[in-house]
Parts: structure tokens; sequence; C-alpha cells
């Protein structure tokens, strides 16, 4: 075990920033050490690392991945290895990935089957949420089994009938038994029975293209279904996170509960803030690479976003990785847009918008540490192993160069993907070192990690709950 002095930075935490530097001993932070103006090096250590015009952030937390995920006929492109490798060089240091139920299949078995997918294939740590799409007397005893193996967290889905869909008495159900366990349920909201009316007639009429994925799941359907599901929960008592926010109307709904004391939150994706509509409409079958559920909606809706973000309503930015190619993936969609795959590649670039994000004026430093890390952290039981830098934490440490240009391109990323949902998109800052517990794994630019390296993460409760 060797020690490193990341020296000359600026520390940024969700609680301010600091000049000082950061002495990693093995795996853990020992000591952070507040710098005089012109003060010679405090400590000494077997490496040192310039961090001079740095940001030195705690690694970022994508809560919202799909590795080798099987969707629509096919799997998501990026593999454990190649995914977290790809979260990496982006300054992420821990994904929590989903777990994918079957239907007629035990939870404990999908999440064996999950491990056997995950071990030994991760350069970053990871851990996982169980999506529950059969409810029945023993997935419901088997929930608490999950949580004794640190899965404390359960998605359901009011979309995709047929799939991975629950009904509002299944979705009761799960939630009763979760709020006995002491375990947060996470809501992919859309109403899945209603979208699939518009589907068919849009079919029907003839219109197939892309832009109808958007078109036919209208924000009033994430909004209702958000509402309903907050409305479940309050009956249940049970801890509620809805995932992939996109429609202003959801954000309300959310917002509302939350002033009223309820135990809800909610998070976006860069997508969703970046992206659009417009893009979803693209010539040429170019907007099958935007497509995701719930859709880019129009861009009125990234202002209610961002400023969900600054008032806290939106807590957390994951990304929501689930990458299909262009060739051959997204392609089983020609001519009937409901075939496209559903998903958007995003793990490597979420530090990245969301810095831009910083650089227009949009959010604070902090808060950009706060929504990408120690809030994830704390959402999904890992704080203060994960999410701060302070002594006794992980050595989980981004230095951040804030001044660099880069474009984004498929060209030049590391997602096993054959395209970038923002090809030519020019912006300042990027990774030069990502540390994984003490371990260099992108080191001044360079990739240095092993699949292996990274380690299951069991979780605790949600920190946040009232
Ligand atoms: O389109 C999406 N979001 N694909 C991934 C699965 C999900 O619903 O999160
Ligand atoms: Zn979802
Ligand atoms: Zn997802």
């Amino acid at each position: 075990m060797s020690s490193i002095l990341i020296s000359g930075g600026t520390v940024v935490t969700a609680a301010g920033t600091q000049d000082a530097d950061v002495l990693v001993d093995g795996e853990k932070i020992a000591a952070v050490l507040p710098r005089e103006p012109g003060a010679a090096v405090a400590a000494a250590a077997d490496r040192i690392i310039d961090a001079t015009g740095k940001y030195v952030l705690p690694g970022g937390i994508d809560v919202h991945t799909h590795m080798e995920m099987p969707f629509g006929g096919t799997f998501s492109a990026d593999t454990f290895e190649t995914g977290t490798r790809a979260a990496a060089w982006g300054g992420t240091t821990t994904i929590i990935d989903f777990a994918v139920q079957a239907k007629g299949t035990s939870l404990l078995a999908t999440l064996d089957k999950w491990h056997a997918k995950a071990d030994g294939n991760c350069s970053i740590d990871y851990g996982f949420h169980m999506i529950v799409s059969d409810v029945n007397d023993t997935t419901l005893k088997e929930m608490d089994a999950c949580i004794a193996a640190g899965v404390n967290s359960f998605k359901m889905f009011m979309a995709y009938p047929g799939v991975f869909y629950a009904t509002d008495g299944e979705i009761l159900l799960a939630m009763q038994q979760a709020a006995r366990s002491g375990a947060t349920v996470m809501m992919h909201a859309e109403n899945g029975i209603a979208i699939d009316q518009l589907v068919a007639q849009a079919l029907a009429a003839g219109r197939t293209d892309p832009v109808n994925h958007g078109l036919t799941r209208p924000p009033e359907l994430e909004a209702e279904a958000t509402s309903r599901a907050i409305t479940l929960a309050k009956v249940a008592n049970c801890p509620l996170y809805i995932v992939h926010m996109s429609a202003s109307q959801a954000l309300e709904a959310v917002a509302e509960a939350r002033d009223g004391g309820q135990n809800v939150f909610a998070e976006t994706c860069p997508q969703y803030l970046f992206l659009s509509l417009d893009d979803l409409a693209r010539p040429e079958f170019e907007g099958s690479k935007f497509v995701c559920s719930p859709p880019l909606r129009p861009k009125e809706h990234q202002n209610s976003l961002w400023r969900g973000l600054r008032t806290n309503d939106l807590s957390v930015v994951s990304t929501d990785h689930c990458p299909f190619c262009f060739k051959d993936q997204k392609e089983l969609g020609r001519g009937d847009f409901s075939k496209i795959p559903n998903g958007m590649p995003g793990v490597e670039h979420r530090m990245d918008l969301l810095h831009a994000g910083v650089a227009a004026g949009r959010l604070t430093l902090s808060r950009w540490v706060e929504v990408s890390s120690t809030t994830p952290a704390r959402m999904f039981g890992l704080y203060p192993r994960k999410g701060v830098i302070a002594a006794g934490s992980d050595a989980d440490i981004v230095i951040y160069d804030p001044q660099a240009r880069q474009t984004l391109s498929a060209a030049t990323h590391h997602m096993n993907v054959d395209y970038s949902a923002y090809e030519g998109l020019e912006i300042t800052g990027q990774v030069v070192t990502t540390l994984s517990r003490g371990r260099a794994v992108i080191d001044d630019g360079q990739y240095q990690g092993t699949a292996g390296h990274g380690a299951f993460l069991a979780r605790g409760p949600n920190q946040y709950l009232l």
C-alpha cells in the first residue's frame, strides 16, 4: 500500500471549496490539509500529484446504469468491463446498476446472475438495485433477503406493459413491503397502458419515424404516473425515488409532495438537460439515437429541470446509461419506432456535461459535486464511505481541469457504442486523473485501471428519510 499526496489543488465538496492538499494512505483518505498561500508541501508521500489549477473532487457516483442489460430483444452494448472503464474516464468511481428480474424468476437468483456478470470485470466500485417485474408472495419475501445482501432499492415500472409493467396493486404491495423493511422504491413513472394505445394509433396511421416515440409518450402521462406513484407511496408510507425525470409537469408533482413533507425524491439525466424532441426528429433515422424513455422533451422543459436541480426538488443527476449501437441495434426499429431499443449512452460524460452547466451559470461548483456524488451517496446508503473528501473516506478522487477544452465524439469516447449523443459538442473541463480507492484508474490522461479492482458495495438505507 502506498501513499499519495495531491497537492496544490482546490478541493470542491458539497460544503464548499477549499485550498487544501489531500493525503491518501492505501485505499483511504488520511487527511485533508488546508494550505496557507505560499506554504511548502505539508506532508511526505510515496507519490506527489501536482494538482495546481485543478479541482479535487469526490469521485462521481452514477446511481442509474444498465450494463449488458437484456432489453428489446438485444443487450445494451457496454459490458461491466467496458462501461466501468468509460465511467472512470469521465470521473465516475461508483456505479449502481440494475439487476433485472425476468418474470417467473426469483430475486435472489437474479442477484446471483448480476454478481456473476460484474464480479472480476469492473475497474471501479459498483452496487445493484433490483428491478422487480414479478410481484408475488415469494418475491415480496425475497426483498428482505436482497436488503440483507446490500440491495436496498427496488425499481418498478408503470411503463412497458407485458415486460416490466406492474399494476397499481402490485406496486402498492411492494411499497408496503419496502416500507416495512426500510427500503426505497424507485419508479419509472410513465402511464404505459395509455402510451401503448397512442403507439398503436400512430403505427396504424403510418407514423413510424423515431420522433413518434416522443409524440406518443406525452409529458402529461409522465406527470400522471408520477402523481399516482406519489399517492401510492403515501398510502404505503414508503420512500419513493422517481428515476429519469424529464417533464416539468412531473417535477411539479414531486415539488408539491416534498413541500408536504413526504419522502419523495427525484433524479434527472444529462440528456434531458441538454437534448430535446428536436433531436428525436432528426432525419434519416438519426433520431433513433435519441430514443429513450421517458422521451426527450421540447426544449422548454430544460429550464424547469435546471431550476429543480438548484432548488433540490431534483436531488440527483444520473445517466440512465443504456447504450445500443446505431448499427444493428437501433436499426431494429427502422419502419417501426416502437421496436427501437430504448436507451442512450452517457456514463462517460455526466460530470463534464454538468460542469458545462456550472460554466454556463446554471449550477454552483458545490451543487455540481452534490448532485453528482454526495447526494447519490446519501440517497443510496454509501455516505460517508463515498461522496466526500474527508479523512476516513474511500480515496475515490477526481482531479479535474476546469480550463481544458474537449469535443465530445464517438471517435474519442470510451463507451462501447458507435455514436455519441453529443457528437461535436465543445465543452470546457476534463478529467485528468481518477483514483478509485487510492488506485489510479485514469492517470494523467492514461487508462491504468484493471478489470477486477472494482468491488461490490453492500449498501445501507436511504439517509434522507424524514
Ligand atoms: O430508455 C431507457 N430509459 N432505457 C433503460 C431502461 C429504463 O427504463 O431505465
Ligand atoms: Zn426506467
Ligand atoms: Zn434506466
